[in-house]
């Protein structure tokens, strides 16, 4: 089947979010609204991609680059509609003679095999084909019309709704797949006659009907073509994603003991055998390796967690950390920007920023790795077998030697030499029976 160019609408602002954050670039899964679309479009390898934003959203244009570098931008100057913002990206695609597909950034859920199914409908002859569903709650959704032959012959938006028409279920997603030339020829003669004052890319559907067109529609679950206009909507569809993803990684082999509660990203990679245990975040970038284990009020971002691992309870790895196979990083630890290299331990209360922690170096509890002095950050370097004895602070930039051992409660502002004992703690003073004359009865 030929590629089919596709117009991401997502000029709106969303005005129900009741947000200065463009809607399309709230999130859901740790994943713009827009990159969730972005990504489904680029599944189906598509010859164009243009997407609409409005003259004030610099942020859209860039986040729809940074998911599909060719993408085209097209600025819709004013809101005038949906017909409006399709017609605004139609220079960019000229002479494209394919499948045109217009759908909306604020559709995420939607699947590349609906999109493809939406493209091989016109390509098989079909002049306009809309996406539609059963909607549980059809309320402000435009509703699709038939005749009594089952022809779709109208959307109608529910301001513009008879009585009569509001109690028709079956509702337009938004996704709508034309002829190219079909598109052309509709959208200049669709008006801003109705309710809203707008041009309602919905009306190219009578349009056509009355041209005597080939229309179909298509239907999908209503779980894959919710609209986010607010933030109970984005909410609802946080969930049904985070449903998807963690059927997903259970199926790839993954054990999530309680599932309700493991938070996942759309990039979370869980390899197999590893066992989450309940109330685990992963936010954006988080890679786990085979027989890895995260237990619980585990937080995981932009982080490698590699073969057999042990994280947790309670760690937090942020952007950087690359915990090596076969170590450990346990409660009340922060790792960022640093590598903890196999069968290290690094077990409590600790802090590891911008360091490296040698191959089998054990990290006691209480240390820290003063990495900022204020104005840059410093390195920290642990040799391999290396001991730092708990409560120490190391100051960056600084390196411990292999093998080396660092004595409990220790400053460590110079480099140590392999294998040597550092200690820098003040010597212990005994006053032998002082305590007894001074202390109250
Ligand atoms: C729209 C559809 C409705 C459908 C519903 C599905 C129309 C007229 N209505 O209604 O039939 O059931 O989606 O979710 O098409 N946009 C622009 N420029 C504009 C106006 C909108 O780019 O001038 C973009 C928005 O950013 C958004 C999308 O188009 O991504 C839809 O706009 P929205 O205002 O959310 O339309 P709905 O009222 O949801
Ligand atoms: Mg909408």
């Amino acid at each position: 089947m030929a590629s089919a160019a596709y117009i991401v609408l997502a000029a709106g602002m969303g005005t129900r979010m009741k947000s200065s954050l463009p809607k399309v670039l709230h999130k859901i899964a740790g994943r713009s609204l827009l990159a969730h679309v972005l990504t489904s479009v680029e599944q189906v390898d598509p010859a164009e991609v243009v997407v609409v934003v409005g003259p004030d959203m610099d942020a859209v244009a860039e986040e729809a680059l940074n998911c599909i570098e060719t993408a085209k931008i097209a600025v819709q100057t004013e809101r005038l509609g949906t017909a409006d913002a399709a017609r605004v990206a139609l220079p960019q695609i000229e002479g494209f003679e394919g499948p045109v597909l217009v759908l909306f950034g604020d559709t995420p859920l939607i699947t590349p095999d609906t999109l493809a199914a939406m493209r091989d409908r016109v390509s098989a002859g079909a002049d306009l084909a809309v996406l539609g569903f059963e909607a549980a709650d059809p309320k402000g959704y435009g509703r699709l019309l038939r005749d009594g032959e089952g022809n779709l012959t109208a959307i109608r938006e529910e301001k513009d709704a008879s009585d009569e028409e509001r109690k028709v279920t079956l509702c337009n997603s938004g996704v709508m797949s034309f002829a190219a030339s079909a598109l052309t020829s509709l959208i200049g003669r669709i008006d801003n006659k109705n309710s809203q004052n707008e041009f309602y890319l919905t009306d190219a559907v009578e349009l056509a009907s009355a041209d005597g067109l080939k229309v179909g529609v298509a239907t999908c679950p209503e779980d894959e073509v919710m609209g986010i206009n607010d933030r109970v909507q984005l909410a609802e569809a946080e969930a049904i994603t985070q449903t998807r993803l963690r059927h997903a990684a259970m199926l790839g082999g993954a054990t999530l003991v309680a599932p309700e509660s493991t938070f996942l990203s759309a990039d979370t990679r869980l390899g197999s055998d590893v066992v989450v245990e309940p109330h685990v975040v992963f936010g954006p970038g988080a890679v786990v390796e085979d027989g890895a284990h995260i237990l619980s009020f585990s937080h995981i971002e932009g982080s490698i967690v590699r073969e057999n691992a042990l994280i947790g309870p309670y760690a937090r790895l942020r952007p950087g950390a690359d915990i090596g196979q076969g170590s450990k990083v346990g409660n009340f630890v922060e790792v960022k920007k640093a590598v903890v290299e196999a069968g290290a331990k690094v077990n409590h209360l600790t802090y590891i920023g911008d360091a490296r922690v040698g191959e089998k170096a054990n990290v006691g509890a209480g240390t820290i790795t003063c990495n900022y002095d204020g104005t840059s950050k410093h390195h920290t370097d642990i040799g391999a077998g290396a001991f730092i004895g708990s409560n120490s602070a190391l100051i960056a930039p600084v390196s411990i030697g292999d093998g080396a051992y660092v004595g409990s409660g220790s400053v460590i502002s110079k480099d140590v030499k392999p294998g040597s004992l550092a200690v820098s703690r003040a010597k212990q003073v005994e006053k032998e029976n002082w305590a007894s004359g001074k202390l109250k009865k």
